[in-house]
């Protein structure tokens, strides 16, 4: 394997048209996150030999319960961005506010925010399950040399410049996207090297996976209950198998590779849906969308939608194409 792919090092350098704009802050941001998912990768691989599982005692702005590990991996890829001094501002599910980063000329020069969530799936990690990272690369749009501001953070999907997650699973793989398509990579951990073992990925037009939490059933609006009833149908394909591990970055790989539809639908629960859009729903979307999927709200396109507020929320349908356009026409037939 490490004979004949390329590295992530040396495919950067060999797409380097992939990099709008390039002045090589772009890819040096890329080789940022690939080192931080390491070191977090290294500290996931220990969870249940260090004490590094269960809760920090603590909870985050979405009233969530802080692990240990969403902590870690925050504190971490803070640090190794800011200490790089190539991003301007970050913001992540665990921060209640945006980070400002002045560079230590304190000139505000660097020109990309990140969004992230630096752990996702957190509920998994004591059970040894897949957890992962996603992140968010935007353009600031306030004048360079200032600090940044919430209009910096507050930018549609689609004009993400990149995104992608990390997956700490049977392997630890990278994933992202420039707009040119997505790539995947896997960290050959005896050397410390990430390898393109996933070229051009792409999602199945179609597929026979479906990805809920069904113990929300009763709070689903009657769109999503039919759509369920729909999959589980004895019809031509049907019924779909269903599969949720509840770690969206999993769900949606799989999803990617095997074809399948994943859904976090707002619910009496959740009346504007549990995921966040900045950092959950916009960076998988862009992904879904490079690799020739789709990703709704359930009526409108995810990345779309303006958003108003730091940790807003959003419905998300994503996955193969011709699954969500069903589960759209559900939702439109029946909300
Ligand atoms: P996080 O661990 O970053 O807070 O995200 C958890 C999210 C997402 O990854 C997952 O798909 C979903 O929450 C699971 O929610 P339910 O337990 O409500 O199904
Ligand atoms: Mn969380
Ligand atoms: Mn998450
Ligand atoms: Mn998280």
């Amino acid at each position: 394997m490490t004979k004949t792919r390329p590295t992530l090092g040396e495919f950067i350098i060999d797409n380097q048209q992939d990099f709008p704009y390039s002045t090589g802050e772009l890819s040096r941001l890329i080789r940022s996150i690939r080192l931080a998912a390491k070191v977090v990768n290294h500290e996931v691989n220990k969870a249940g030999l260090v004490d590094i599982t269960g809760a920090a005692g603590e909870q985050n702005i979405q009233g969530e319960d802080q692990q240990k590990l969403d902590v870690f991996a925050n504190n971490i890829f803070i640090q190794t961005l800011t200490n790089r001094e190539i991003v301007c501002g970050i913001a992540s599910e665990e921060n209640d506010d945006f980070i400002t980063i002045a560079g230590s000329r304190n000139d505000h020069k660097n020109k990309y925010v990140v969004l992230m969530d630096p752990l996702d799936g957190s509920s998994n990690i004591d059970v040894n399950v897949s957890v992962g990272t996603i992140f968010s690369i935007y353009r600031r749009v306030t004048p360079l040399g200032t600090p940044v501001t919430s209009e910096d953070f507050l930018q549609p999907g689609n004009l993400q410049v990149a995104a992608g997650y990390i997956i700490y699973g049977t392997s630890t793989m990278l994933v992202y996207t420039t707009g040119h398509g997505v790539n995947g990579f896997t960290l050959n951990p005896a050397l410390g090297s990430w390898y393109l073992s996933h070229p051009d990925m792409k999602f199945p037009e179609n597929g026979n996976i479906y990805s809920i939490n069904e113990g929300n059933y009763a709070h689903f609006p009657t769109g999503v209950k039919k759509y369920i009833k729909y999959c589980q149908e004895e019809e031509g394909d049907r019924p779909y198998t269903s599969r949720y591990i509840g770690s969206m970055v999993s769900d949606i790989h799989r999803n990617m590779i095997k074809g399948g539809i994943y859904i976090y639908p707002k619910s009496t629960k959740y009346d504007k849906g549990k995921l966040r859009l900045l950092y959950e729903c916009n960076p998988m979307a862009f992904i879904v969308e490079q690799a020739g999927g789709k990703a709704s709200d359930g009526y409108q396109r995810v990345m779309d939608i303006m958003p108003t507020e730091l940790h807003e929320r959003s419905a998300i349908f994503c996955g193969s194409k011709k699954m969500v356009e069903k589960a759209e026409a559900f939702m439109k037939e029946f909300g």
